[in-house]
């Protein structure tokens, strides 16, 4: 056994339903995100500041670039939360998921294996037996390698329920602590999924020290209410996402499902470790860096989720609280003061605040570029408020990779008869490249003329445009994606002025292609 196989699990109260996140995994498998290392590390970060028991960081063996995020992960987290690592059942997945995993405190491998019948038959092509052997392979693999393993029964609940409890058994057997039920494809109802667990839980009649979880989606818009019909039933582990960020539907939401378990202790009878008061901020900031803006009506996130407008709730709400709302505000961290900094901060101030706001792990270099985005946005906008702040540590600052190698020094363009004419300035390992070029618009022409100045024809995928915020001094944000030569690469910028913010997103994604292109070691005008 390897001494990671040695290290000490933490001790699972049986009235505390772990919280296992999977917005890095789950979550960012939901169309159109893409976190790089920086990202997916600062938001383990606030995670387990908020007490999250477990993150999963995600699948070692999908890509190098996701086994690079579990290894930051699992270095950056401290404490008693678990950084987890998704694996198939499949010998080269567990050992990967092992090594992304070497810098944990509290690791654990979440090895997984569909056993509906559907899914054998036209996906994974193979019997039942077969899935029995390969679950007691891998199971005793990563037990072998880390002190904590996790065993998913993928669409699980479609499965048959007396081979489901013989795949948990032997999973038991292989030294699973951790048995997750999954609604892979979110088809189940609450009532029935909750029977079904029970039967589960029953049949499988596993040592006390096994802890049984869910995994819910949301096709139907019932993962929350299907995660909470399974505590009922029994289960100690709901995983989820921040915001309900996933793929289709999404995920359970992690922010429902830990006020739904708090406010109505009284019927589930248990209780979460989250520091709930962090759940606002961590969503705002999930939702910046994956540009994944939150409904206002959101339960428990959403700007309006305290907002009382109707003459008679706001009567009810002044008399008595517990007439209209069943939590508090405070209790999610929604009335968190709001701080407002201007031209005439400093850079102490702005640090300050960017600590109240969450962002522990940015370096004093990154904190620099923040302060020098910031100077510029306060000549540009009146009012800096604390959702432009976000929004530029979210773009300007963990959006741009440390690799990096153009960046916009001057934008200027003229429409003329023929077009419009755009002139760009980008700085290079320190020197400065211009080019110039015409195009049917200011975006497409500077766009261009970034393209000639590199020297690197691409082809552009997405395009879209968002305010930051409903006032009408806003930043305007633009995602785009684009692919050369079979690489695709998303970018974001940032800018009062969208031709600059559309620019700044193109030369970012040119940045991020040179990224991806040097992990496959493809050269780009030889470098
Ligand atoms: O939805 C699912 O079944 C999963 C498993 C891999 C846990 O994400
Ligand atoms: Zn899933």
């Amino acid at each position: 056994m390897s001494d990671l196989a040695n290290n000490k699990t933490v001790k699972k109260p049986a009235d505390v339903v772990q919280i296992f996140d999977t917005t890095l995994r789950d979550g960012e498998q939901a169309a159109g995100i893409n976190l790089n290392v920086q990202e997916k590390v600062e938001i383990a970060t606030q995670l387990a500041r908020m007490r999250v028991d477990v993150i999963e960081a995600g699948f070692a063996a999908a890509s190098p670039g996701d086994f690079a995020c579990i290894e930051g992960v699992a270095k950056a987290v401290e404490g008693l939360t678990t950084v987890t690592s998704l694996a198939r059942t499949l010998e080269t997945d567990i050992r990967a998921a092992a090594d992304s995993l070497k810098g944990a405190q509290h690791p654990r491998i979440h090895t997984f294996i569909a056993t509906s019948d559907l899914h054998l038959e036209y996906k994974l092509k193979m019997t039942r037996e077969k899935v029995l052997e390969q679950v007691r392979m891998a199971v005793p693999l990563a037990r072998s390698l880390v002190p904590e393993v996790e065993f998913s029964a993928e669409d699980a609940s479609r499965s048959n329920p007396d081979f489901l409890i013989q795949v948990f058994r032997a999973a038991v057997e292989g030294g699973a602590t951790i048995l997750n039920i999954p609604d892979t494809v979110g088809y189940a109802m609450p009532e029935e999924f909750s029977r079904f667990v029970k039967t589960i839980i029953d049949g499988v009649n596993a040592p006390p020290e096994v802890i049984y979880s869910v995994h819910a989606h949301n096709d139907l818009g019932l993962a929350v209410a299907n995660s909470l019909a399974a505590v009922k039933a029994g289960v100690r582990q709901v995983e989820c996402t921040m915001n309900g960020m996933g793929e289709r539907g999404g995920n359970a939401a992690m922010e429902e499902i830990a006020m739904g378990i708090k406010t109505r202790r009284d019927y589930l009878g248990v209780t979460v470790n989250l520091d709930t008061t962090r759940l606002v901020a961590v969503s705002r900031q999930v939702s910046n860096l994956a540009g994944l803006p939150i409904p206002p009506n959101k339960p428990i996130v959403g700007s309006n989720a305290f907002a009382h407008e109707a003459g008679i709730h706001q009567h009810g709400v002044l008399a008595n609280r517990a007439t209209y709302e069943v939590m508090r505000a405070e209790d999610v961290g929604a009335e968190a003061a709001v701080m407002v900094l201007g031209k005439h901060s400093g850079r102490n101030g702005l640090k300050d605040l960017l600590i109240k706001l969450g962002y522990h792990t940015l370096t004093e270099e990154q904190i620099d570029r923040a302060f020098a985005c910031f100077k510029r946005l306060c000549d540009a906008k009146k009012d800096v408020s604390q959702g432009d702040i976000e929004a530029l540590v979210a773009v300007e600052v963990l959006s741009v990779s440390p690799e990096s190698r153009y960046e916009l020094t001057r934008l200027e363009y003229e429409t003329h008869s023929v077009g419009v004419v755009a002139l760009v300035t980008l700085s290079h390992h320190g020197q400065d490249i211009s080019a110039s070029a015409i195009g049917n618009g200011p975006i497409n022409a500077a766009c261009r003329a970034v393209q000639s100045a590199i020297g690197i024809d691409t082809r552009l995928e997405t395009f879209g445009l968002a305010a930051t915020s409903p006032e009408t001094s806003t930043q305007g944000e633009c995602r785009m994606s684009i692919s050369y030569k079979g690489i695709n690469a998303s970018g974001r910028g940032l800018s009062t002025d969208v031709v600059e913010a559309s620019v700044k997103a193109f030369i970012n994604a040119v940045n991020n292609i040179y990224i991806l292109a040097a992990a496959r070691e493809i050269k780009i005008n030889g470098e």
